[in-house]
């Protein structure tokens, strides 16, 4: 028996699958953030625990034979939070979350810093982990100077779960403190922040041991003694293990919180002007290339607070496929990533008229985040990566609707899985079987059974075509509004 724990924005998940993979339970415990100011996003490290507690009671509850047979743990998370710890371990304040963008001003300076981009391999991005740190000297020095250690989020729950200070290499090339093709933190950019080495955890690979569950939690919930925690990953690198994506050529779309197109890298080939973020594998010697959207499902749960619907309630009732009307979504309700690196960009409903409804309107927010999709696409292969075929992920996925929209408006194939849903769960569970077992990637991660494809709707590529051109006109026009 392994156990994934994947720690999102939204809530954390517990998978528990046997040594053939065969899902045998699952549990999951909510989170929520707070937006104290425009731009700011933040999540109490504590609740986190709270939450995996939550988890681990309800599967020793259900499951308390297969907890005894746990040879394994790994670990996913929502990345770049920067969780900041003073000498007692304790945090030092809320968690700064990845879609938290009050440190643009920091991370231009950083990213004006030419080593930045040259060891890191990336855009210095407001969301990323440094800029943030050099935020928190600026504004909270106090605070500052109690530093002791800066975790990422699923790594706190690994210092709980195992009294370790340890992060992986997938998660930590999103800090901009990793050089990225060395696999090794970077002395200089973390001096470039007042940081050294002391304040990082140790580094594993994510599919290599990295810490084991303390005896008191063991007792708690019936696990055997000094299981294993694997290395895990960043959410995006735990889903692509879980979808089997870890070769060149293979390639996933997710539809999460944030909205994520994801290939598989053999080598490591940066481009930080394309915005493409190019970070570690969570497997020995492999990379990845990302684009990354802020609002993916962010942006559906934002237009379904304000009309009273559920996100389902909303899609389920669009029927087919239609061409895209004259209204128009920009998803940049906390700014963007990839292709624009714009914190200060806000999202827009344009061309409305008295036509539009809520159904249209809907429609329009599919097609926004499907647009800047295709925005990540062109930055993929700007940077040398052509996708052919894409697996789906994440709940957003779950829209049928949605599917279409995205594989029309990128041409693409769509290959669903049976389990859309389980994507990073199941990586992290991957991992804590390659870690507790020494099993090899390759028999390891397979690409799931797919239920369905959706296909381009080919009489009606040539209109989101001409909608997306609308968008990207849209942006440069918003921007000088
Ligand atoms: C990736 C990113 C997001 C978060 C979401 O760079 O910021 O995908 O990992 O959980």
């Amino acid at each position: 028996m392994y156990l994934g724990l994947d720690l999102g924005t939204s809530g954390l998940k517990g998978l528990l699958i046997d040594d053939t993979q065969t899902v045998i339970g699952l549990a999951s415990a909510p989170l929520d953030g707070t937006r104290p100011h425009d731009g700011w996003s933040e999540q109490d490290p504590l609740s986190w625990i709270t939450a995996c507690e939550s988890v681990l009671d309800q599967l020793a509850a259900k499951f308390p034979t297969e907890l005894a047979a746990l040879r394994g743990i790994g670990l996913s998370g929502h990345m770049h939070g920067a969780t900041i710890l003073g000498a007692d371990d304790a945090p030092l304040r809320p968690c700064i979350l990845w879609n938290d963008t009050r440190s643009h001003a920091e991370a231009a300076e950083l990213d004006a810093m030419p080593e930045f981009r040259k060891i890191s391999g990336n855009i210095v991005f407001p969301g990323f982990t440094a800029p943030k740190l050099l935020w928190v000297q600026r504004n909270e020095p106090e605070v500052f100077a109690k530093v002791h250690k800066v975790l990422l989020p699923k790594d706190y729950l690994r210092l709980w779960l195992s009294g370790e200070y340890i992060s992986d290499m997938s998660d930590s090339a999103g800090t901009s403190w990793l050089d990225v093709a060395k696999r090794d933190w970077s002395d200089v950019l973390l001096h470039a922040t007042g940081l050294d080495r002391s304040h990082m955890p140790n580094l594993v690979e994510g599919s290599a041991v990295g810490g084991q569950l303390r005896a008191e939690h063991a007792q708690r919930w019936g696990i055997p003694s000094g299981v294993p925690i694997a290395g895990g990953a960043g959410d995006n690198a735990a889903s692509a293990i879980g979808m089997g994506t870890i070769a060149t050529g293979q390639a996933f779309v997710s539809l999460g919180t944030s909205g994520v197109l994801f290939a598989a890298n053999d080598s490591y080939l940066p481009k930080p002007e394309s915005a493409v973020h190019t970070f570690c594998h969570a497997l020995p010697d492999t990379w990845h290339q990302m684009g990354v959207i802020l609002s993916a499902t962010d942006s559906l749960n934002w237009y379904s607070r304000i009309v009273g619907k559920s996100p389902a309630e909303l899609t389920s009732t669009l029927g087919d496929l239609a061409a895209p009307g004259n209204a128009l979504f920009l998803p940049y309700l906390g700014g963007e990533r990839t292709p624009h690196n714009d914190a200060e960009i806000r999202g827009a409903f344009l061309n409305l008229s008295h036509t539009d409804d809520q159904a249209s309107l809907t429609r329009a927010v599919l097609e926004g985040v499907g647009f800047a999709l295709r925005d990540n696409m062109e930055a993929l292969r700007s940077a040398g990566t052509e996708i052919s075929n894409l697996l789906a992920v994440g709940g957003g996925s779950l829209s049928n609707y949605w599917l279409q929209v995205l594989a029309t408006t990128l041409d693409t194939a769509i290959d669903v899985p049976v389990d859309g849903d389980f994507g990073a769960a199941l990586g992290a569970a991957r991992l804590g079987l390659m870690a507790g077992s020494g099993a090899s990637p390759d028999s390891v991660c397979t690409v799931p059974e797919i239920d369905h494809t959706v296909g381009p709707n080919k009489n009606l590529t040539a209109a989101f075509s001409d909608a997306y051109h609308s968008y990207t006109s849209a942006y440069p026009a918003l921007k000088g509004a």
